[in-house]
């Protein structure tokens, strides 16, 4: 094989006349009577290739070239110029389209068996056939761009934080668990029969105890592990931008942290973004019925409460009475949907908690269809607060626990944004949700539990609530929401023992579990631990936005299933009894 002179993507009207020498795949084949035409590929572009019978060796080989063979092709640069009928043969599409290559030598590297399915089909080519094949999925200029992009982003996040004193510092993968709210992933350790390593969830622990160590501000790019059901953009294995700071208050990790967002949406699509604004979780859950509310569109949720029990509907009586609420979105253009299509919407929004979803719609002025009848004596007030207009779809969602409402109706604006085009394509809404509640309570467990985890510092002017109000204590965290979804979330933690331990207190964590499941961090917060905060980003979250996905399957090279299943090597899979043995694992498996 002979060093190649250029990429694939390389070559334009100044090299014409040079002889070069390009390595690729056979991206098709064409023969035109007699003239061979092959488009070489390799990750910088295409190349057209022409092998004319003059160059007989070469012609006699290309004949027998077939889709990603692996070639080296030697030969001179042409001009495409125009055809017998004064046609330019430029090609426009490609970034090489205005010259080819007259073949002169070539070398077959590697010959390909038929493959499942070519690059320029993959887009075609169901999902598992792609995920089982991935080397050839991989191989189309999109998922290139993709492997690009994600690399990118590392290197403007990895420059921007070395640049800013952060020192890049990695944590153990064989840990204790720490508590992050989902199931670990769990390792046999062969050394300690009958113990467990668990797979980090987060290196939060670590980071933490990285600042009582006196590093002040470190940076991990790094994997963490959730045993939960993947989803559009979650999976089990995943990276974060991880990040800790010592002295520092709840704005100044945020102003840092906006900024390495600032450098990476400017580098990959020239992108300014404005100084993020700031919302409290209130507003967030009152407004939009959600912690990470799309700002792209309106619907916002509006409390109809005061009017909805002026009326005699049972439905809006009874929740109100027992203590709840009813509040609408108004859907622009909404009135257009037919009964069937908004009753699907009822059934959908059952698996938020909704019994069912009151709607009326606006015609000629008035309500009409659905509950119009129950809501008549309001229609005027309700029409009012709604801003509604003709044309408009009302969704009512009713509950006694608000919370449930807020769920609801939040779902359900976004699905209508989607369902009905509302959202124009290329706009950036961020905010920064701020002010959580420390706790919340947990009906299923009768217990408090964290918002983010146990280790956020309460605010300030809140500690004396601790006791008497704890659901009122807010926290000093935030969360980073673009377009509906968190890209990061962190916070200030707790420096002081006797806070952490109150907290446990709170959470039920009694000293004795405190001490067997996180002692290690309680010791260190004894011996000198500095005020800090930080962050962690999704990193697959941030390179779905910038190359415009909602698969995070797309971003990530060797993604698992559904169902946690690596298609291509078939992880996981059983291992043998020998294995096991030495492991001190026994399996017990209901019988079949
Ligand atoms: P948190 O659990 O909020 O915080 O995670 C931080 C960010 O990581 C991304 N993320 C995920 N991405 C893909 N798949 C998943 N399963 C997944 N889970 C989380 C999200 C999320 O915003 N230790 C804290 C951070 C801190 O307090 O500093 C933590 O892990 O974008």
């Amino acid at each position: 094989m002979k060093p190649r002179t250029h990429d694939c993507g390389a070559l334009r009207q100044e090299h014409v006349d040079q002889t070069v020498c390009l390595s690729g795949w056979v991206n098709n084949y064409r023969d035109h009577g007699g003239v061979i035409f092959i488009d070489l590929r390799d990750r910088a572009g295409i190349t057209q290739i022409v092998f004319h019978p003059e160059a007989a060796d070469a012609h006699a080989l290309a004949d027998k070239l077939r889709n990603e063979d692996v070639i080296q092709v030697t030969g001179k640069v042409i001009a495409r110029g125009i055809d017998d009928k004064g046609k330019s043969l430029t090609n426009p599409k490609l970034s090489t389209g205005e010259i080819e290559v007259q073949a002169e030598e070539l070398e077959i590297l590697n010959k390909a068996q038929t493959p499942p399915f070519t690059p320029d089909e993959a887009e075609r080519t169901g999902e598992e056939t792609r995920l089982k094949y991935r080397y050839i999925d991989l191989r189309r200029p999109k998922m290139q761009e993709v492997l690009k992009t994600r690399s990118r982003v590392t290197k403007v996040m990895r420059d921007y934080f070395a640049d800013n004193e952060f020192l890049e510092i990695e944590t153990p993968f064989l840990c204790k668990s720490t508590p992050e709210g989902a199931r670990d992933f769990l390792v046999p350790s062969r050394k300690q029969p009958g113990e467990f390593y668990a797979l980090p969830q987060s290196p939060q622990l670590f980071k933490q105890i990285l600042m009582v160590s006196g590093c002040e501000r470190y940076l991990q790019i790094v994997r963490c592990f959730r045993d939960e059901d993947p989803r559009a953009d979650r999976q089990a294995e995943f990276t974060q931008i991880d990040l800790e700071m010592s002295f520092v208050s709840c704005e100044d990790v945020m102003k840092m942290t906006e900024g390495s967002i600032r450098a990476v949406w400017k580098d990959i699509l020239d992108v300014d973004v404005p100084p993020i604004r700031r919302m409290s979780y209130a507003e967030a859950m009152d407004r939009f019925g959600s912690d990470r509310p799309d700002l792209r569109f309106g619907m916002e949720l509006i409390d109809v409460s005061d009017l909805a029990q002026q009326t005699e509907f049972k439905v809006f009586s009874n929740a109100i009475e027992a203590g709840g609420v009813v509040k609408a979105i108004r859907v622009p253009g909404g009135a257009k949907m037919s009964r069937k299509e908004t009753d699907a919407l009822a059934e959908w929004v059952k698996q938020f908690g909704a019994g069912g979803l009151p709607v009326c719609k606006v015609e000629g002025g008035a309500l009409t269809t659905g509950v119009s009848k129950f809501v008549a004596p309001i229609a005027d007030d309700l029409i009012k607060r709604m801003e509604a207009e003709d044309g408009d779809l009302i969704c009512f969602g009713v509950d006694v626990v608000p919370a449930t409402v807020a769920r609801v109706l939040g779902e359900l604006r976004v699905k209508l944004a989607h369902d009905l085009d509302m959202i124009e394509p290329g706009q950036w809404e961020w905010v920064w949700i701020v002010d959580f509640p420390l706790i919340e309570w947990s009906k299923e467990q009768q217990r408090w539990d964290s918002l983010h985890h146990p280790f956020t510092a309460p605010n300030e002017e809140d500690m004396d609530k601790l006791e008497d109000d704890p659901g009122a204590v807010l926290s000093q965290a935030y969360d980073l929401v673009l377009n509906g979804s968190e890209l990061g979330g962190g916070s200030i933690r707790i420096h002081r023992m006797d806070v952490q331990e109150k907290i446990f207190g709170l959470l039920g964590i009694t000293p004795e579990a405190a001490k067997s499941k996180f002692g290690f961090l309680l010791d260190a917060l004894k011996f000198g631990a500095p005020p800090h905060g930080g962050i962690a980003f999704g990193l697959d979250r941030i390179v779905m936005h910038l190359v415009d996905t909602t698969n995070i399957r797309d971003v990530i090279a060797f993604p698992k299933t559904q169902t946690g299943v690596d298609l291509m090597t078939m992880a996981p899979s059983p291992v043998d009894d020998a294995q096991m043995q030495e492991l001190h694992v026994r399996l017990n498996l209901p019988v079949k």
